[in-house]
């Protein structure tokens, strides 16, 4: 860490103030349980878990996320800059799925911050968020982001997630949700083959060379060391506080199905305290298609990637 303690970040960090859909003004209690507001939004006081009306709510209960998010102008939020990372995500989705699982003035923790598509999110979202990444050159990055988008800037932390435990230390329950996209196994460190390669270069593009990035692991390894970071970070999540991560699967092989999502799944449930809480599938439009195994056999273009969500009880 830069040297500083947490509670030192933070003495330094104006963050979002906390608010309720319950300050919202002129909300007229219209049933035992259901307060009108203005613009005609229905809200349940029994919420506690975010500032969405019924309908919104139900909106986002969709198990398919259909997005086509421009990669390139004023709304791509600096997609340009932000693809020197390999994997950037796209920060309206990050917004969407903060907002269903948090209120404004929350605290959000990311452990594998890459150039802050969650970060970039919660800002968006008016949450608070601290980000952490193994490689410096990304957190460089984000926040040049922040600066040429005028944005706040939220905490990027250079780290390895292994070290959450000595960071957060005396912080335990503070983060109200824990929102990451960690490598895909290692599935960035591979060298690609096939039509890609034609296309993108037979290289392959690992997160970094650093033995402590857990993109250079096998996929067994792999799985067990996310258990153990996951397990160091739980500590810091209120009770009830959810735990998301995005992932994609691994073209299968003869020996594994390498469906990433039902592994990292089963090997989280082995932590006591986190409850599986279901998925949403997230289509992105703006993948193309390759003609992988043509014409021989049938290879999967996984266009999709899971978003795992978690409750800890
Ligand atoms: C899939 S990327 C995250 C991309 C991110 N969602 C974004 O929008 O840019 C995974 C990140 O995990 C980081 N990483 C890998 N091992 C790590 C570790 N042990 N501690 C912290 N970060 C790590 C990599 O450097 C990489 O940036």
């Amino acid at each position: 860490m830069n040297k500083l303690t947490f509670k030192d970040i933070l003495k330094n960090f104006e963050p979002f103030p906390k608010k309720d859909f319950r300050n919202l003004k002129d909300l007229k209690k219209i049933s035992k349980f259901t307060l009108l507001s203005k613009d005609g939004k229905k809200y349940d006081i029994r919420n506690n878990l975010n500032n969405l009306s019924g309908s919104e709510w139900t909106y986002f209960l969709n198990s398919v996320e259909v997005t086509n998010y421009p990669v390139k102008g004023e709304n791509s939020f600096l997609h340009n800059i932000r693809k020197q990372h390999p994997s950037p995500k796209p920060p309206q989705l990050l917004k969407k799925i903060i907002e269903f699982f948090s209120k404004e003035g929350d605290w959000i923790l990311d452990p594998f911050m890459g150039v802050g598509g969650t970060l970039i999110g919660a800002s968006l979202a008016k949450r608070n968020a601290v980000g952490i990444d193994i490689n410096p050159k990304y957190l460089k990055i984000y926040n040049e982001v922040c600066d040429k988008l005028k944005l706040k800037k939220q905490i990027s932390i250079n780290e390895d997630a292994r070290n959450i435990p000595f960071i957060f230390k005396n912080y335990e329950e503070f983060f109200d949700l824990i929102l990451t996209d960690p490598p895909y196994a290692n599935m960035m460190a591979k060298i690609r083959t096939g039509e890609k390669a034609k296309k993108k270069g037979k290289y392959k593009t690992p997160f970094s060379n650093s033995k402590k990035d857990i993109g250079n692991l096998s996929y067994f390894d792999y799985l067990k060391e996310l258990k153990n970071i996951i397990a160091g970070t739980l500590p810091f999540l209120k009770p009830k506080g959810h735990l998301i991560i995005f992932c994609k699967d691994l073209q299968p092989n003869d020996t594994h199905h390498n469906m990433l999502h039902a592994d990292i799944t089963s090997k989280l449930l082995e932590l006591p305290k986190l409850k599986f809480r279901g998925y949403k599938i997230w289509y992105d439009k703006s993948q193309k298609l390759y003609p992988f195994g043509y014409p021989f056999k049938y290879v999967s273009n996984q266009l999709h990637q899971f978003i795992l969500i978690f409750q800890k009880e």
